[in-house]
């Protein structure tokens, strides 16, 4: 749709961007709290707030940490935060058995921001790769990433979470099928009202670096994880993604990396207009701090665009590790 214009002097566009309060009267999104996801990362011990050296401004917690920073998120309006655990190479194994064990780091910080922050929605990371030993989101067999066997660990994962009080489970694997088979389970153990957030198109990408060094899967990982997630020079494949997902039962799905695929959240809110998120990863968010610390851009002023950015490509929401600052900001204004 394209409105109609008188031509020049008639029409001055120019008269819409006079004064802030008309540019605020004739703004056509807005970015708010209630759009943030914030991921945060869980490890080992207590009293441990352990900066990520790729990652300026973003640390792995103790579980009594991380309870700490959901008090913060949810005094700050935050809706939800997302949590990854950071294993050490000593916690990982062939057999993944971790991921599904009720009292690993994630299952304990679950249940303790459950009981001490009741207000903040709590969103799970399930795929394999944080207590794989090679490192991928699947099981390794013969240097294949099977996609069954590895389907049938993540419902055992989900009930986990589901069980230690996760609101949205977050499947990150992209294995097929998988939405389905937690839906199924979930249903059958009682969890009706668990939501699942589906990262239906994930792409495999090099924007992923600094996630990998915080949650201790760069040593891990061997090769790369082209045979599950999504060729960078796909568009329609991001859309039978997300719909498959929606059949299979998806209440929510998201576009993974953030900024280089807005034009596939356009098309995904367009085509189904379903909850549909981004992921403004790892790197995306490296890349800001580290040319605001060089002094190069203006950090908030880039952080506040490229978060506008989602909302104006049709995102109903942004998995984000500025969450706090960029709340923090929002609360001055
Ligand atoms: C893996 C997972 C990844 C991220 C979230 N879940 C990395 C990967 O697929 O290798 C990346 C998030 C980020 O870069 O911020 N299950």
């Amino acid at each position: 749709m394209r409105p109609t214009q008188a031509s020049f002097p008639a029409t001055r566009l120019r008269r819409a961007r006079q004064t802030a309060p008309i540019r605020a009267l004739t703004r056509e999104n807005t970015l708010s709290v209630d759009d943030f996801i914030w991921p945060v990362f869980v490890r080992s011990g207590e009293g441990i707030e352990e900066p990520i050296p790729s990652m300026p401004g973003v640390f792995r917690r103790s579980v009594d940490k991380i309870v700490d920073a959901a008090r913060d998120a949810a005094d700050l309006g935050i809706p939800a935060i997302c949590i990854f655990p950071y294993t050490g190479l000593e916690e990982r194994t062939e057999d993944c058995a971790g991921a599904w064990d009720p009292d690993n780091h994630a299952n304990r910080a679950i249940r303790a921001i459950k009981a001490a922050v009741p207000d903040i929605a709590i969103m799970t990371d399930v795929a394999l790769d944080t207590y794989n030993i090679n490192g991928h989101d699947g099981f390794v067999e013969n240097g294949e990433i099977v996609n069954d066997r590895t389907v049938e660990a993540l419902v055992k994962m989900t009930l986990a979470q589901a069980e230690a009080g996760a609101d949205i489970i977050g499947p990150s694997d992209m294995m097929d099928g998988r939405i389905g088979a937690m839906r199924s389970a979930l249903e059958g153990a009682g969890h009706q009202n668990t939501m699942i957030l589906s990262y239906s198109a994930k792409y495999a990408s090099g924007f992923y670096g600094p996630f990998r060094d915080a949650v201790g899967a760069s040593g891990a990982l061997t090769g790369d994880k082209k045979t599950y997630q999504m060729d960078p020079a796909n568009s329609d494949e991001a859309l039978r993604l997300i719909e498959r997902d929606l059949r299979e039962g998806a209440d929510m799905v998201m576009v993974k990396p953030g900024l280089p695929y807005l034009d596939i959240c356009r098309r995904v809110k367009d085509t189904f207009g379903a909850p549909t998120y981004a992921y403004q990863v790892s790197g995306e968010y490296s890349m800001i701090q580290a040319a605001a610390q060089q002094g190069w851009i203006d950090g908030d002023k880039v952080m506040m665009e490229s978060l506008m950015a989602f909302k104006r490509a049709g995102c109903d929401g942004i998995l984000t590790y500025f969450a706090p600052a960029a709340a923090r900001l929002l609360a001055e204004k």
